[in-house]
């Protein structure tokens, strides 16, 4: 048995953390990480967000609070506001009524029952629940999927946070896996055209396609609203399923509204704001009543029932994973949703049932403590302010970096031309061409797409212990005001060899 594990082949480390592990590792002293995607305050140092902070200390001050499980979806009134982030909803705490933020769900306090206000008219079919940050959102929906919409194929945009790959290898093995082209080398440009063709051609009914909700890791380039118009009709008339992947809601443009707005174009196009359904309160059948009770359930299960079939061979649906790891800076406390939009006609209770049961299987229930602070963050309406104006501070100073280290890398570079140019006359060699920086600043997010090669990415590590990805992507919060022109003048030199 021993000799079977001896056997088995040794895997190379995930780069993201490779290069992290890397970057520790280095003794010197003006080393500069611009590997992992995770934010940096201008001293280089991880930025506990002060929203995050103030809500820790309210819930330090919260007597009582205990640490029992969660239900196995997790924490409702935490699903609920999550939902609302990625949905827009109405049930979000306004800035004009402070009461709300008293009268807002305690943390920790999941019923385990899914929404009872039926007051309103319903407009979507949403089922959530909490994951292990994005990638257990990824996971959880990849198992689901296979094993319940069956799709052949799963498209993924090319190039894409290394992940989506593995997610879907391990997850759901036997759905054939398809790139989509996504970006265009010699334009440094969305590659819309290749992408509409690939699905187009080769995607069928049914088919996954994993979208960026914005910020899209690692290009940071994003479609255009009417690129996306034109996705979305696609989507329709061939019946694609949008897998949309939102680990940056907040971080792109700052607006929350703005970074969701493909998702909620895609539900709009999708399903419309549709016919209010009637809706009905089953009594629950014996499976219904055997899940529920697992998840601590006690309450009946509603469902939305529309007599109409019509839509039943229609959209089969959508899909967000979605972190919150960047937007809050809760790296490690690991939190996150996945939610599932369905077409108004189809009971969600079925589709509830199995992903209680994946959940089940693979984390028995979600953990805690991540989500009292989100959930804490977003019911009170001044946290939630100090929160949107922390996402302005991160996405603000990467703004700012791009623009300081486009200026620096093309001062080095006129520098160098100069210097050649004086060489040139004596030697008679061509003078290095300025390369064309725009794209720092036009990219968006926490990452440039740099367009710098392997072996330009291994001589920045080797002689200058500047960090970045092998794709030549660079997270951007590593460059500050007392590293920039360092950055600069190494990168000038490796694109000059
Ligand atoms: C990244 O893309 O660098 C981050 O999302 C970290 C990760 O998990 O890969």
């Amino acid at each position: 048995m021993a000799a079977r594990f001896a056997q088995i082949p040794v895997l190379p480390l995930d780069e993201a953390f490779a290069v992290t592990a890397e970057f520790k590792a280095d003794a010197f002293p003006q080393k500069v990480s611009l590997g992992a995607g995770v934010y940096r305050d201008e001293g280089g140092k991880p930025w506990v967000l002060p929203s995050v902070k103030k809500a820790k200390e309210k819930l330090h001050q919260t007597p009582n609070l205990d640490h029992e499980y969660l239900p196995i979806q997790g924490s409702d009134p935490f699903l609920q506001l999550a939902r609302d982030l990625v949905f827009g909803d109405s049930s979000l705490p306004s800035s004009n009524s402070s009461s709300n933020s008293s009268s807002s769900p305690s943390p920790g306090s999941g019923s385990g029952s899914r929404s009872k206000d039926n007051t309103k008219p319903q407009t979507k079919n949403v089922i959530s629940f909490q994951t292990i940050s994005g990638t257990g959102a990824n996971h959880l929906g990849a198992q689901f999927l296979a094993q319940h919409l069956r799709p052949k194929h799963v498209f993924i945009s090319d190039p894409t946070w290394a992940n989506h790959h593995l997610v879907w290898t391990v997850a759901a093995p036997d759905v054939v896996q398809k790139t989509y082209p996504y970006y265009h080398p010699a334009s440094r440009s969305l590659d819309f055209d290749g992408w509409l063709t690939t699905l187009e051609n080769e995607a069928v009914e049914n088919d996954v396609v994993i979208l960026h909700a914005c910020a899209h890791n690692p290009t940071g380039i994003d479609p255009t609203r009417e690129q996306w118009e034109v996705l979305a009709q696609l989507f329709k008339r061939k019946r694609l399923f949008a897998f949309f992947d939102s680990a940056y809601q907040g971080f792109a443009t700052g607006d929350l509204d703005m970074d969701a707005w493909a998702m909620r174009h895609f539900q709009t196009v999708l399903f419309g704001s549709g016919p209010e359904p009637k809706t009905e309160t089953k009594t629950k059948t014996e499976s219904e009543t055997e899940s529920s009770a697992t998840a601590g359930n006690d309450d009946e299960v509603v469902v939305n029932v529309q007599s109409s079939t019509q839509h039943q061979q229609g959209h089969p649906g959508l899909c967000i994973a979605q972190s919150f790891a960047k937007n809050f800076g809760l790296y490690g406390e690991r939190v996150g949703a996945f939610h599932l939009s369905l077409p108004l006609s189809v009971s969600p209770a079925g589709a509830y049932s199995q992903l209680l049961r994946l959940t089940r299987a693979e984390i028995s229930n979600p953990p805690l403590f991540g989500a009292r602070i989100v959930q804490t963050v977003l019911s009170d309406v001044d946290l939630r302010a100090q929160w949107q104006q922390d996402l302005q501070t991160m996405s603000l100073r990467i703004r700012s970096v791009r623009g300081l280290l486009r200026k620096a890398i093309e001062q080095q570079q006129q520098q160098q031309q100069q210097h050649q140019q004086q060489q040139q006359s004596s030697s008679g060699s061509v003078a290095t061409a300025i390369t064309d920086w725009s794209h720092l600043e036009s990219q968006i997010g926490m990452f440039s797409y740099t367009g710098l090669t392997v072996p330009q990415v291994q001589r920045l590590k080797e002689v200058h212990h500047v960090y970045l990805m092998r794709n030549g992507r660079a997270s951007l919060s590593g460059v500050n005001e007392h590293n920039v022109h360092y950055v600069a003048a190494a990168i000038a030199e490796v694109v000059a060899q």
